[in-house]
């Protein structure tokens, strides 16, 4: 009875859109605001938007006279809806309508005085750590926005729910401009090149086995805005140059220059968490070994061949480019195979097909000089730059049934 759905008619003039969205990881990395309530940042960042083939997040909403009260469901599982940042992105599109009704511009007025129904799952576990709330309320804001009819950029609404997430509104290479106004109307995410712009990078996402769950984002920045000096020196000293110059390394396919921003910047964002008192430590001893094993790769070829970056948690992401996928994936088969706790029935290499797999060559695996480490990376996501948020039109693919319910749920 408590899910409402007992003796239920038919719902009538029921609206609802699915979409997917996509996760994205960031070269130039956001950590600090300057504004809690807005989310609003301390500095500009820069992503590449993750193909959805392999990671994405898939949303049904739905808004029916008939439904009783805003509802959410996330991975099978009711959650509360008076979440804070759920409720800013619902009152932040909901006004928005609202504003364009008044306007008499669009449709979505019909829709106001409905409650909402939402329904959300990743595409792989959230414990694995892969930027889910990005991902998430990506998803949640553009369903939100194709339902009440609201065109152009709602990138805005969407870093109200995490900061990161604005990114994930667009394909291909995106930076989240940090704006200067009150409002927060100009720190907004828009594209600086298509994912088609440099078919050739490559992503691999090495999800590492992780002990204990560390302090989150949202959490952890707040004591680094608070008490470090050199996140403050960051922000205004070296982020506005690396962005300048990671845009331009993007718009000429510039790996050497791309990667070793991406690398540069993610040791300062961890040493901003080093400088966190108490400090914060997302690093842990496979991380450390994945960056000294790329240091290593990129010292025997002369040259920048991989470049890693690593958010609020152990796991790498390496970029690199096409034709190295092979001894890249030689070298982490080699120093990191899978252990005998690592799920048998999941292969190890997902993703983009593993084709030209190669031998490790002995003079590359004499120069990393790692003793191996069976079981430190669980798995492994081979993928590539793809596309922002869909629509889907399938029925098939919704997440909620006609009526507006969960169709599946824990
Ligand atoms: C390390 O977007 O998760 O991934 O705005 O508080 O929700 P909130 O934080 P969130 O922070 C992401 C931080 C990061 C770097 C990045 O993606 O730029």
């Amino acid at each position: 009875m408590e899910n409402g759905r007992a003796n239920m008619k038919p719902v009538t003039g029921i609206s609802q859109v699915t979409c997917t969205a996509p996760v994205n990881i960031a070269v130039i990395k956001y950590w600090g605001k300057r504004d809690e309530q807005l989310v609003l940042p301390i500095n500009p960042s820069l992503s590449v938007t993750l193909s959805q083939d392999q990671l994405c997040a898939r949303t049904t909403v739905a808004a029916s006279a008939d439904f009783k009260r805003d509802r959410i469901w996330l991975n099978g599982e009711e959650q509360p809806v008076d979440a804070p940042r759920l409720q800013k992105c619902l009152g932040e599109i909901r006004r928005l309508a609202r504003k364009r009704k008044h306007e008499n511009r669009e449709r979505a007025g019909d829709l106001l005085g409905s409650c909402i129904h939402v329904c959300s799952e990743n595409n792989f576990p959230t414990a694995a750590g892969l930027a889910s709330s990005a991902a998430g309320y990506a998803c949640l804001v553009h369903s939100l926005a194709k339902l009440f009819h609201i065109d152009g950029d709602v990138s805005h609404i969407a870093r109200q729910g995490s900061g990161s997430a604005c990114r994930s509104m667009y394909g291909g290479f995106v930076e989240w401009t940090m704006g200067r106004l009150e409002d927060g109307s100009d720190s907004v995410a828009r594209q600086v090149a298509p994912a088609e712009h440099w078919p050739e990078l490559r992503v691999l996402v090495a999800v590492v086995n992780a002990g204990k769950k560390a302090v989150g984002s949202t959490e952890g920045m707040q004591t680094t805005v608070k008490t470090s000096a050199l996140v403050k020196y960051r922000a205004e000293h070296v982020v506005p140059s690396r962005q300048e110059d990671m845009r331009q390394a993007i718009l000429d396919r510039d790996f050497q220059t791309f990667g070793e921003i991406t690398m540069k910047d993610s040791n300062q964002f961890h040493a901003t968490c080093l400088d966190t008192y108490p400090p914060i430590f997302y690093l842990n001893e496979t991380s450390k070994h994945i960056i000294h094993l790329v240091h290593m790769y990129n010292r025997h070829h002369g040259k920048i061949k991989a470049a890693y970056t690593f958010d609020a948690g152990p796991n790498a992401v390496l970029y690199l480019l096409q034709d190295d996928v092979p001894e890249v994936l030689a070298l982490l088969r080699h120093f990191f195979p899978p252990g005998s706790t690592n799920n048998s029935d999941r292969e190890f290499v997902q993703g983009l097909p593993d084709v030209n797999r190669k031998d490790l060559p002995a003079d590359l695996q004499n120069t990393v000089g790692l003793e191996p480490s069976p079981g430190s990376i669980q798995y492994i996501i081979h993928t590539r730059a793809g596309q922002g948020p869909q629509v889907l039109t399938d029925p098939q693919q919704a997440l909620l049934d006609e009526n507006g319910w969960p169709k599946k749920q824990n």
